[in-house]
């Protein structure tokens, strides 16, 4: 067993860094400050490739699998949560596409969700008003009308929706879970209406509406996959986006580990600075064993999943550990500062805000423990 990146990988992650520190993090304070989408990071996202890494290359995809891009997407994540968000729900409708959408759709809709023409991305609109963790329980409908779909209803927490040029949309066709359908609205289609963008505690760089949709005509090239496959495509989409979600949590806790440190060597106390202090080197050492388990966790679930293996267990205790230990990590690092944690001067105060939502979103911890326990229970 080898633990050590590939010499690839590593180049990878060097590559990302840089990207991070020089194009992302200079405007992360401003697009928390001022709640700006990061629109003029889209074309350098899709330019380093960071688009499309789910998406085989003859789709128009960088196609660098799920270990480099749950590597690139935590460094991105500690320059800047809400670019990383951003970038993690357009990879995740592009795999969700890559996998179960016809070889014209493909053509289509991807070469646009990798390149982030015109600086839109993809959204993922599974969650409704009425229902979040009980995704089944959508009532948003698709019926059909000839060639076409008309899909009504109402779709809540969309990422990307102001900025979408292609929206995956799950819609009722029949009854239960083998009838949800999933579907490519274009952004601009008639009907799809864009709600008021939600005023979050965090990653308020990141973009989220209601959408509703009135009589909005697709046609049926733009049914992704079977009829009555939305809800197995949505969740195997969510598998694979929970691995980004730990990887964001990841990098969000990085960030506030670099904060800690570097308020521990300029804060004096007691005649010392902070980091002489056992009791702060021990919160250090917590968070330090938190991240390193997380990081494992992350690179087990994304290697399986770029082999193909089985990893919805995986995925799940990636999700649920990385964003636990993510919000035990900002606690820690707003504590070290004292007073100055709990204002606005310091990073950590935006760290600690956007770490929040990672144990919420594409599934909350209870729901990763629901999976989890089921599988382990199947499994024993
Ligand atoms: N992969 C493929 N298929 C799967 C699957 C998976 N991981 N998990 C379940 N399925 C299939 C099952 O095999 C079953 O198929 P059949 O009917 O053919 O047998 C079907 O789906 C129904 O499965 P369940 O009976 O397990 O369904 P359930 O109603 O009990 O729900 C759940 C399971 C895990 C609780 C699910 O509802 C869930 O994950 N809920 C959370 C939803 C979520 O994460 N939402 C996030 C919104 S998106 C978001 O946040 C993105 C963003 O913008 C940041």
């Amino acid at each position: 067993m080898n633990f050590q990146l590939s010499e690839e990988q590593q180049m990878l992650v060097d590559m990302a860094r840089q990207f991070a520190a020089q194009q992302v993090a200079p405007g992360a304070e401003h697009r928390d400050q001022t709640g700006t989408f990061p629109s003029d990071l889209i074309a350098p996202l899709a330019e380093q490739g960071f688009l499309g890494m789910l998406v085989p290359e003859a789709d128009g995809g960088s196609d660098m699998g799920y270990v480099n891009y749950a590597l690139a997407l935590a460094e991105i994540a500690q320059a800047c949560a809400s670019t990383a968000v951003t970038m993690a729900v357009n990879n995740l409708t592009a795999s969700a596409v890559a996998t179960f959408a016809s070889a014209e759709l493909r053509a289509e809709v991807l070469p646009d969700l990798c390149s982030g023409a015109g600086g839109q991305v993809g959204a993922f609109a599974l969650s409704e008003p009425h229902c979040g963790s009980d995704a089944a329980a959508l009532r948003t409908k698709a019926e059909r009308d000839g060639d076409d779909y008309i899909i009504n209803g109402a779709k809540q927490w969309i990422t990307n929706g102001s900025y979408a040029s292609w929206v995956l949309v799950m819609a009722r066709t029949g009854e239960g879970t083998r009838g949800i359908s999933a579907f490519l609205v274009p952004g601009d289609a008639a009907g799809l209406i864009v709600g008021p963008e939600e005023r979050k505690m965090g990653l308020k760089g990141s973009n989220t509406v209601p959408l509703t949709l009135e009589n909005v005509r697709v046609n049926q090239r733009y049914r992704v996959g079977d009829e009555g496959i939305g809800f197995r495509i949505a969740m195997d989409a969510l598998d694979g986006g929970r691995i980004g979600i730990g990887s964001q949590a990841l990098g969000i806790g990085r960030a506030a580990l670099v904060e800690a440190a570097r308020y521990m060597e300029e804060r004096k106390a007691f005649g010392q600075p902070l980091n002489r202090h056992q009791a702060l080197q021990f919160m250090i050492a917590d968070i330090g064993t938190d991240l390193e388990a997380t990081r494992l966790l992350m690179l087990k679930a994304a290697s399986l999943r770029d082999q193909g293996e089985p990893m919805t267990q995986a995925a799940s205790m990636c999700k649920v550990y990385a964003s636990e230990a993510c919000c035990r990590a900002v606690d820690s690092a707003l504590q070290i500062h004292g007073g100055y944690g709990y204002v606005q001067d310091y990073a950590i105060e935006r760290l600690y805000r956007d770490a929040r939502v990672t144990r919420i979103y594409e599934g909350t911890s209870e729901i990763q423990r629901v999976v989890i326990s089921r599988n382990v229970l199947k499994g024993s």
